[in-house]
């Protein structure tokens, strides 16, 4: 049942006595919860925000709805982890209960600064009329995890910009510190503008930054501005972009422009192509941080904007993704999941098998949460590939066309369906890695995330299969291939 707007809105103060615990006995019960992904106790996820490196932990915070599976009235949660694998729900980290808050802490950033951890975000305000105002806020976060807010830093929308204009991402570069917000022209065209400071309180409109897009999607959400061997990387969600070939299939779009790094002073960015970050159904406003060995670190929302999930009748939905690092690799920006992640491993299986023009169900390996590892190579098949969460009549598949250099993942047969007036398969183009396709899965009880050839495409997805399709096939068509898997239980 859809929330009406008033219900919608309310804080966890207005709700009533046990709501939200109903919410949370609800989920509990859900048979699609995560294993080894942040999810919330109840209520709805969205954005990673404050990714950051702060007083010897990793914190990651995360936009929640709390007492429902719509988007209502945002808060940040709270979660910290001393190695990226294991995370700890801290609680409310921001609440919306301030005049510039009103109406939801949306999505920003954090930076340390004299030991103190700076979160920038986006105050969303509504009048009565509904009209939005936006603000830039700040609140401080001490060692001891305590969390104030100080007075708004940027009070008004620039001329030009609509009420769409959001997401701040801070970063420091020499004696000042830089941010980018998203934003609307008033044409409706998206961009993303940016701001100086000497201290974080007292912001100046550095201008809007010059890109080769025009007109590229009528928002940019959540961007991100970050550079990686001497190169300037600009990540940003854009809304209102056409579907093209297998590209920009989902309903939004999140990706990246490599180029030289952005000049701070004239906001001239020479860059690339748009390219999508992730391949995959579920996949949305990722954030980067800065990891203290230098590793630049990206998490997404392993969900969609306006679309229905399984879970929504369940008390929660959506989670975030595993950590990944990026890096540039031959001018080419590869994501590859945090090496912390090989502590979760338990239970070792092997195989290696030539399948030639059939489907072999394998007998010493299955599951619902595992790591596996699978090497195709001898290909002399028109298509190749495993099948995972095979069932009765149930299956997500994952396949590779050497002819055409492609990697589609099929889940028209994954379990519950959803989201399918976006079509039920993804393909991205993907060359053989010196004959050899590999193909690295973190499978866990409803979702899957498919780094392809060392982290040159991933492919990130919510499923919702029964409990009991467990079963794991590997397949070569009109000939042969040889396989060699390798399978972790998760611990
Ligand atoms: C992206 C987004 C952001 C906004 C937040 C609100 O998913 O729309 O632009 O700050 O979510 O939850």
């Amino acid at each position: 049942m859809k929330m009406s707007r008033t219900q919608l809105y309310r804080t966890l103060d207005q709700a009533d006595v046990g709501e939200w615990e109903a919410l949370k006995v609800l989920a509990d019960q859900s048979p699609w919860r995560q294993t080894f992904h942040i999810q919330p106790e109840a209520g709805l996820l969205n954005d990673p925000n404050g990714f950051c490196f702060f007083n010897g932990e990793y914190h990651l915070f995360y936009q929640w709805f709390p007492l429902g599976t719509q988007h209502g009235i945002k808060y940040w949660y709270h979660t910290s982890s001393t190695d990226l694998v294991h995370w700890r729900n801290q609680g409310i980290g921001i609440a919306p209960d301030t005049i510039y808050d009103s109406h939801g802490a949306y999505s920003g950033s954090a930076i340390e600064k004299d030991n103190l951890l700076y979160l920038m975000y986006t105050g969303n305000t509504r009048n009565k009329d509904w009209k939005r105002y936006p603000f830039q806020c700040i609140a401080v976060m001490n060692t001891q995890g305590h969390i104030s807010k100080l007075p708004p830093v940027i009070e008004h929308v620039p001329d030009g910009y609509s009420d769409h204009f959001r997401d701040p991402k801070v970063w420091q570069d020499g004696e000042y510190y830089y941010c980018v917000i998203g934003a609307q022209r008033i044409n409706h065209t998206g961009c993303a503008v940016m701001y100086r400071s000497p201290d974080l309180q007292t912001w100046t409109f550095q201008g809007e930054l010059q890109t080769f897009l025009p007109s590229f999607g009528y928002m940019w959400e959540c961007p991100d501005y970050f550079e990686l061997n001497q190169q300037g990387i600009l990540l940003f969600s854009p809304q209102g972009i056409e579907p093209f070939a297998d590209s920009f299939q989902n309903i939004y779009q999140s990706g990246y422009m490599i180029g030289t790094p952005l000049d701070l002073n004239t906001c001239e960015f020479d860059h690339g192509d748009f390219c999508e970050l992730d391949h995959g159904f579920d996949f949305y406003a990722p954030q980067t941080t800065l990891a203290p060995d230098g590793r630049r670190l990206l998490v997404g929302w392993l969900g969609m904007p306006e679309i229905d999930y399984p879970t929504d009748h369940q008390g929660w939905a959506h989670c975030l993704t595993l950590p990944r690092e990026l890096t540039i690799e031959q001018g080419e920006l590869r994501q590859r999941p945090v090496q912390e992640l090989t502590q979760l491993r338990g239970q070792r299986y092997h195989v290696n098998h030539t399948v030639d023009n059939q489907h072999h169900l394998l007998s010493s390996m299955q599951g619902v949460q595992y790591e596996m590892l699978v090497q195709i190579s001898d290909i002399q098949a028109t298509r190749i590939g495993i099948e995972l969460r095979v069932g009765n009549n149930e299956k997500t598949v994952l396949y590779y066309q050497p002819e055409l250099e492609k990697l589609t993942l099929d889940r028209s047969l994954s379990g519950q369906p959803l989201a399918l007036e976006y079509g039920t398969t993804r393909s991205c183009s993907l060359s053989l890695d010196e004959g050899t396709v590999t193909l690295h899965l973190f499978v866990d009880t409803s979702s899957i995330e498919i780094f392809a050839n060392d982290g040159r495409k991933v492919l990130t997805a919510r499923i919702f299969p029964q409990p009991d399709s467990t079963g794991i096939s590997l397949f070569a068509e009109d000939g042969s291939a040889c396989f060699d898997v390798t399978q972790w239980d998760l611990l």
